[in-house]
């Protein structure tokens, strides 16, 4: 059960403590309640929760720790899980208190789809510090994303995440042009078609937009590789059986767009996804093959399991052909940049400092972790090729999300701004503001950014 927010607390709330080690020995507490806590061994271990009873046997409030306090606001997440049903508010307006009760929203999170049950019913009474229609916003999106990343290829293959952008793209009265299969060679997206062609649904391009068309153009493409095999160069078993997250940079374009839409920011917003799956077949692409792209640079296939790159780059190319004025794209792309930062840690790419100014300090700002990695030049030459323009992967296996950057920015040239972001999408165990499972990385910050720049 998603964590219900109130704006006015009700006259049974009970209240919760939000306790560090630190401020534990100083806090004016009822005397019951500190007793209670000694005799529990309570002083505000990080994640810890404590019911205080009352007299009646019922429960009087809730003391919740937060460690030394260095955890951030959005610890306070756990409470969605932790708390029994009932109403709730915050003892004291918390210090973070926006995203404090982000946190807990956040937290409320699951998916329920194949018949799990959603967990308790918590109403949470807002403190006055947090805006409750952004917060409504910003779950929104992020559960919009955790959802599409969950949901496994037999029920979102690319049909179904047409299907989910025409959804998200009615809400908000987006106008969605699909090319599918052909016509994608009609149309020159040549590399879509190609990755996307073994499958048993037609490989695909949404294109979204919405917004006043002469506003800014902000233009974000998504990977949605619905399920990567590898191809031919096929992955083995534990390589391959997360492979449903490999729409994860599409599901969290979806989230963002939502959020922005939901906000009314003024910018002419589009959203490109390339959707395919990478299967094998008889009419796979193969290792060797060299591929036409839409912006005519020939790409020889060193491996059939560097796609994303790939449908990316015919994604990105019409994105350029407008010169927006910021380009977003997001994808799972690399093992690599796990390897470099860890899952929970994506690393961006950009050679805009200023930009990448703002996206860092939005990250620390609403707590989602982004750390950006270079351009590094040099490493471009890795990706030559003897027979094409260029080599879709390098042969020494060195810095493998750096090259894949490199790879696209070959993509791009009249955006006046283009950042790109290697997320991994998954939680790989419970944290306090979500649970195992797909995740949103990287949109909450941009959403901010996006909303500083454009916003009213
Ligand atoms: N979707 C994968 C990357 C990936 C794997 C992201 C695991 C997150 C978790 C991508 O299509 C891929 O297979 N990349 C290869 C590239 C290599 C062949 C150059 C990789 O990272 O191994
Ligand atoms: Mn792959
Ligand atoms: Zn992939």
């Amino acid at each position: 059960m998603p964590v219900e927010l109130l704006a006015s607390r009700p006259r049974n709330s009970r209240p919760v403590r939000l306790v560090t080690t630190t401020g534990f020995a100083e806090m004016a507490l009822p005397g019951e309640a500190r007793a209670w806590a000694e005799a529990n061994g309570f002083s505000g271990e990080a994640g810890r929760l404590l019911l205080v009873p009352n007299p009646e046997g019922g429960i009087a409030e809730a003391m919740f720790g937060l460690g030394s306090g260095q955890e951030g606001a959005l610890a306070a997440g756990s409470l969605a899980k932790a708390l029994p049903e009932g109403d709730w508010h915050f003892a004291e307006e918390p210090e973070n208190a926006a995203l404090a009760s982000l946190g807990v929203a956040l937290g409320g999170y699951s998916f329920t789809r194949y018949g799990k049950k959603p967990g308790k019913a918590i109403r949470f009474v807002l403190p006055k510090g947090a805006d409750a229609a952004s917060i409504a916003r910003t779950a929104e999106g992020v559960f919009l994303a955790r959802d599409l990343i969950n949901t496994p290829t037999n029920d979102l293959g690319p049909a179904e995440l047409e299907e989910a952008a025409r959804k998200l793209a009615k809400t908000y009265k987006a106008r969605v042009t699909v090319t599918a299969g052909d016509a994608l060679l009609q149309a020159n997206f040549p590399m879509i078609h190609a990755v996307g062609r073994a499958s048993a649904e037609a490989p695909r391009l949404i294109d979204f937009s919405w917004g006043r068309k002469a506003a800014p153009k902000v233009t974000l493409v998504g990977k949605g590789v619905c399920f990567d095999t590898g191809g031919l160069d096929i992955k083995p078993a534990s390589g391959m059986l997360l492979m449903k997250k490999d729409m994860g940079g599409a599901a969290n374009v979806l989230g963002l767009a939502s959020m922005i839409m939901a906000a009314d920011i003024d910018v002419r917003l589009r959203v490109l996804i390339p959707a395919v799956e990478n299967a094998i077949s008889g009419n796979a692409f193969r290792p060797g093959d060299v591929l036409q792209s839409r912006k005519g640079l020939t790409v020889e296939i060193g491996n059939t399991d560097a796609e994303g790159r790939l449908i990316l780059a015919d994604a990105l190319a019409l994105a350029d052909e407008e010169a927006p004025d910021l380009l977003i794209d997001m994808a799972t792309l690399t093992g690599a940049a796990r390897v470099a930062l860890g899952p929970d840690l994506p690393p961006f790419y950009t050679g805009d400092d200023v930009l990448a100014e703002e996206i860092a300090k939005a990250s620390v700002e609403v707590e989602d972790p982004l750390w950006r990695m270079p351009l590094w030049k040099p490493y471009e030459a890795k990706l030559s090729s003897k027979i094409a323009d260029i080599n879709n992967v390098t042969t020494d296996g060195f810095a493998g999300s750096i090259t894949a950057a490199l790879f696209l920015q070959r993509f791009v040239e009249k955006a006046k701004s283009w950042v790109h972001f290697d997320i991994f999408g998954w939680n790989p165990s419970d944290r306090p503001h979500g649970p195992a499972g797909g995740e949103a990385q990287a949109i909450r910050a941009l959403d901010r950014v996006i909303a500083r720049r454009f916003g009213k």
